[in-house]
This record gives C-alpha cells, sequence and structure tokens, in this order.
C-alpha cells in the first residue's frame, strides 16, 4: 500500500464515551506535535464531522484533561454518518480543512465508521479501542474497561454494606452491551454469589440452587451481579422470578448503569490511553491504514478493523470457571 505524506490529523471520539479517551486525544494530540503535524479535533464525533465542527488544537486545548473522565471531544451516535450522502459530507469538510488522516477513537460501530470511510474515500485511519465493554478484538483491553470494572467494584462494596446489614439479597446489574466482561470482572472482584453473563445459559433452577446452598452455608449477604445483555433477562427480570421460588429472601434490584461510564481514569486506562495514542499517529506515519492500535502481552499491536470488530472476543473460559469456584 502507498504510505501517503500526512500533515494534518484529524481526532474524534465516537459512539458511548469510556474514562481515558481524553487521555488518548491528549496523547495522539502531543504525538501529532512531535512529528510537526498539525492537529484538529472533530467535535461530537461524526455527526461534527458532517456539521463542520472542526477545530485546530493547540496545547492548551489539551492541557489538565488526561485525568479527566468523559471526552472534551464530546461523542455521539450519527445515524446520517451512516448514509452514503452523509459520510459524502464529511469527507468534504475534512477536505475543505485539508484534514489527510483520521485517529477514531470509540466502539465497534464508531470503528466500523472509520473503515467505511478509508474504503470510499481512501483517508488514512486508525482505530483505537474506546469502550467500557472491552468487546474489540485485537487488544487485550479497551480504553474504560478497567476504570469500569473499578467503578463497578466499589458500587458493589457499598451495596455489600448494606447487603449484610438487611440480611438482603441483591441483585446489581451492569453494562457490557452483548458482553459479559465487566459482570466477570466484577463477579470475580467483589466475591458476588453469582454471576449472569450473556456467553453463558444459567438456567433459574441452578441459581435458586446456588443461593439455597449458601443460605445452608450461613452466608452473611449475597450479591448476584447480572450483565445486562444477558440471555435469562435484565436484574429485575431474574430478582422476580427468584422471588417466586424463594419468597423468604428480601430482595433488592441496583442498575448501575452509567455511573461505569464516568470519572477519572484508572493509571491502567490513561497508560493504555497514552500508548495507544503514540501508536495511532506512528501507526500512520508508517502506512498503517485501517487498523485499529491494541496491546496484546504488552505489546503494540494492529489489527485490521475489519477483524477487530468482529464479535469473536469472549470472556475467558477460565474467568468463568474461577468466578463459579470463588461463589460456592
Ligand atoms: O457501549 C458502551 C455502553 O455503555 C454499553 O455498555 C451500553 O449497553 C450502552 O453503551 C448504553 O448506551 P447509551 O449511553 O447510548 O444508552
Amino acid at each position: 500500500m502507498e504510505i501517503k505524506t500526512i500533515k494534518k490529523i484529524g481526532v474524534l471520539t465516537s459512539g458511548g464515551d469510556a474514562p481515558g479517551m481524553n487521555a488518548a486525544i491528549r496523547a495522539t494530540v502531543r504525538a501529532g506535535f512531535y512529528y510537526n503535524l498539525e492537529m484538529y479535533g472533530i467535535y461530537r464525533g461524526y455527526e461534527g464531522m458532517i456539521n463542520d465542527e472542526i477545530k485546530k488544537l493547540e496545547s492548551k486545548n489539551i492541557a489538565h484533561v488526561l485525568e479527566r473522565g468523559g471526552t472534551f471531544l464530546k461523542s455521539a451516535r450519527s445515524a446520517e454518518f451512516r448514509t452514503k450522502e452523509g459520510r459524502q459530507k464529511a469527507y468534504d469538510n475534512l477536505k475543505k480543512h485539508g484534514i489527510d488522516a483520521l485517529v477514531v477513537i470509540g466502539g465497534d460501530g464508531s470503528l466500523t465508521g472509520a473503515h467505511l470511510f478509508f474504503q470510499e474515500f481512501g483517508i488514512p485511519a486508525i482505530g483505537l479501542p474506546g469502550t467500557i465493554d472491552n468487546d474489540l478484538s485485537g487488544t487485550d483491553s479497551t480504553i474504560g474497561f478497567d476504570t469500569a470494572c473499578n467503578t463497578a467494584i466499589q458500587a458493589i462494596d457499598k451495596i455489600r454494606d448494606t447487603a449484610t446489614s438487611h440480611d438482603r439479597l441483591f441483585f446489581v446489574e451492569v453494562m457490557g452491551r452483548d458482553a459479559g466482561f465487566i459482570a466477570i470482572n466484577a463477579g470475580i472482584g467483589s466475591a458476588a454469589a453469582a454471576t449472569l453473563i450473556p456467553e453463558k445459559k444459567m438456567p433459574i433452577e441452578r441459581l435458586v440452587e446456588r443461593l439455597k446452598a449458601r443460605t445452608k452455608a450461613l452466608k452473611q449477604s449475597n450479591i448476584v451481579i447480572v450483565a445486562e445483555g444477558g440471555k435469562s433477562g435484565g436484574a429485575a427480570e431474574i430478582a422476580s422470578k427468584i422471588k417466586k421460588q424463594l419468597p423468604y429472601y428480601d430482595i433488592k434490584v441496583t442498575i448501575l448503569g452509567h455511573l461505569q461510564r464516568g470519572g477519572s481514569p484508572t493509571s491502567f486506562d490513561r497508560v493504555l490511553a497514552s500508548k495507544l495514542g503514540v501508536a495511532a499517529v506512528e501507526g500512520l506515519m508508517q502506512g498503517k491504514y485501517d487498523v485499529m492500535a491494541g496491546i496484546i502481552n504488552n505489546k503494540i499491536v494492529f489489527t485490521p478493523i475489519t477483524k477487530a470488530i468482529v464479535d469473536d472476543k469472549e470472556v475467558d473460559e477460565d474467568d468463568f470457571r474461577i468466578a463459579k469456584i470463588l461463589s460456592t
């Protein structure tokens, strides 16, 4: 593939925000400045590309953003970018500013956008995995996943206090879309009585048996983690099924929801995002296009976007086994 000379890079965040996105933007922009490139912020993701919300970034724009949650470039899910006309408008705006390459930080939908854009208009693009869900192949961890797990575990610790005081059974629903990565981590890290993830079917009867056994073992509190995309339903649905079979339990449901998306990124996410931001700029300069930068076994790896977004990253079988052993 021909290596293009890159002078101006546009950076955007798209889809659901994730802690560490700011650190990734900052590293991308810093690396760009280091290599004497002009750096442009595209606000509100692809929507902002279509509406020409594009501004040249200076050093002051990225001061004190590394430690902040969210994304100062803002984020959006753009329906218009899914149309050819929308993408044409976006391309025209990039040309107007002379932007010759893109760094797209987001989840699978955002990276799919970057891939399409490269295919249609030949704009060199590198994706960075920015999502709390950890559901992208080509990286051991996505930016934001570690922070979301920490946030979930801290919240569950608090729930544990009140659950123990009242001898209650709690069902705590965590995010993750169709993937159980946050759930399994939260389950292991918070000593859950059971963890229900989309990748594994857990019949209600088995959960009932597990809870009965724990009652016999005089466990002081019971917290069941439910991944939002679970096959047997969300936390509320499962709680009501359990109530029918174990009516003596005082049951409560907590949906952690969007609090898992906020907060200052952990050191792990800051370092991951920083390394990947530099990798994105260097990758573009070396002619690596239509790929996602990730870290596997502590090494930067570039994976074709089409491969990174394939839904084949699965919760480790061993993690599931360990969660089970520790919950009995
Ligand atoms: O992909 C990140 C995520 O937080 C998922 O875990 C969740 O299912 C979804 O986004 C929620 O999206 P929204 O913020 O648009 O409701």
